[in-house]
């Protein structure tokens, strides 16, 4: 038996990968374009475990994604791939579309002429997971419930409407072809391997670098945390046991302000690893221009998924933190082949034309 994991490269994708083959024998097929946001560094763990193929390319690729289908007998697709920066998306919307709308309706119509011709028992056994975000559901007023899987949709960035779209294609093609969807929408995740251009891991590195600490506006702006290993035990969960087309929301129950979670950080530092000159990090946080359309609030209730298929988190957001923290101490090379663009020279030499 094998799976197919599109976007393992990426923070949540290669999280998910090694945290798979810790924990089942089956192999996995890791599709990956490898964009700027792909790093094979973050595989590097399981170089030389058979059971993990990786293949440089496009979900949007139908050709390629048939092939490895067919080639590998795949019973399941986890859909991670996706442009996910708000920021890159508001400059660039384009990429965004191809990607996250056309990629995913080029992937559902590869995966549809693969489904339709397997045998009967196959065909009920295969399972088409969709990663999608919280974002879809557009922003809360503070005093608002939490979204639960009947909120409406209401994107307001390029990037959470390109997502909503591809939610969209995705239940349309259970309800439509009987293709066997799941889909997820979870919070705001963080841990290791978190590309250094998002909020905690972009705190971390500017500390360590004596660079300012950019706070969006007025930093009030509330996001809900999820270490990212409970993203991969969620979707591990709801692979096994979710209902054929349904969606299942995923999150922490740890709402903080941006400027709480910049302060956190620093604190952490403060006492692992303090300045030479003795004074805060926090004397490095520096307030600047808005997020165009900057949403205020998200929450998320994950009560259908603890009910139903009895999923909860492992970490408070005080463990995950700390343990994040810890790991970016102690993978400074990680984020240096990032920040000196050196973890593109191998995509470079090893696709050379
Ligand atoms: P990421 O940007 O770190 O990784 C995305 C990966 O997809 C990269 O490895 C990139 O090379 C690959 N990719 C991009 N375009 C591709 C294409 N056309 N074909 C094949 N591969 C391609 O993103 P992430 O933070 O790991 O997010 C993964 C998924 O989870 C996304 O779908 C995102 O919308 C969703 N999500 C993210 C969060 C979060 O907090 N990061 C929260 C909820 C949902
Ligand atoms: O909610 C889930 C989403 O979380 C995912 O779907 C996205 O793929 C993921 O990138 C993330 O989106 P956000 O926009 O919430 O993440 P980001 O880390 O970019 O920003 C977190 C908050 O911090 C947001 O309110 C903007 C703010 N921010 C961000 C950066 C990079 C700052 O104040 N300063 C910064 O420098």
């Amino acid at each position: 038996m094998t799976i197919l994991v599109t976007g393992g490269a990426g923070f949540i994708g290669s999280n998910f990968v090694i945290d798979w083959l810790a924990h089942h024998d089956e192999a996995v097929v890791n599709l990956d374009l490898l964009t700027y946001a792909g790093n094979v560094d973050n595989l590097a763990s399981l170089e030389g475990d058979a059971r993990h193929h990786f293949v440089r390319g496009d979900i949007g690729d139908s050709a390629l994604v048939a092939r490895l289908l067919a080639e590998h007998g795949v019973r399941a697709v986890l859909n991670f791939a996706a442009e996910s920066h708000v920021d890159r998306s508001i400059e660039g919307p384009g990429a965004f579309i191809q990607t996250n709308i056309v990629g995913t309706f080029n992937l559902l119509e590869a995966v549809r002429g693969y489904w339709s011709g397997l045998d009967d028992e196959a065909r009920a056994a295969f399972r088409f997971l969709h990663v999608s975000t919280d974002e879809v559901y557009g922003s809360l007023s503070s005093d608002a419930p939490a979204f639960d899987e009947q909120h409406r949709y209401e994107p307001n960035s390029p990037y959470s409407a390109s997502k909503a779209a591809s939610d969209h294609l995705v239940r349309a093609y259970h309800h439509t072809y009987g293709l066997p969807v799941l889909t997820t929408n979870c919070s705001n995740n963080y841990g290791p391997y978190h590309f250094p251009e998002k909020l905690i891991p972009l705190v971390i590195h500017n500390a360590l670098a004596g660079k300012p600490l950019p706070i969006y506006g007025d930093g009030q702006q509330i996001r809900d945390w999820l270490y990212v290993t409970d993203h991969c035990s969620a979707i591990r969960r709801v692979l096994a046991a979710g209902k054929l087309g349904e969606t299942y929301n995923v999150g922490g129950c740890n709402e903080k302000a941006n400027i709480d979670v910049v302060r956190t950080l620093c604190a952490i530092l403060d006492e692992l690893r303090p300045r030479a000159d003795g004074a805060s990090y926090a004397t490095q946080m520096s307030f600047v221009k808005d997020r165009p359309g900057h949403d205020r609030r998200y929450a998320i209730d994950a009560g259908k998924l603890e009910r139903e298929l009895g999923w909860r988190p492992a970490e408070t957001f005080e463990t995950g933190i700390r343990k994040t923290v810890a790991w970016y101490l102690d993978n400074q090379q990680w984020v240096h082949n990032i920040t000196s663009g050196h973890y593109r020279e191998w995509v470079e030499r090893q696709y050379a034309q």
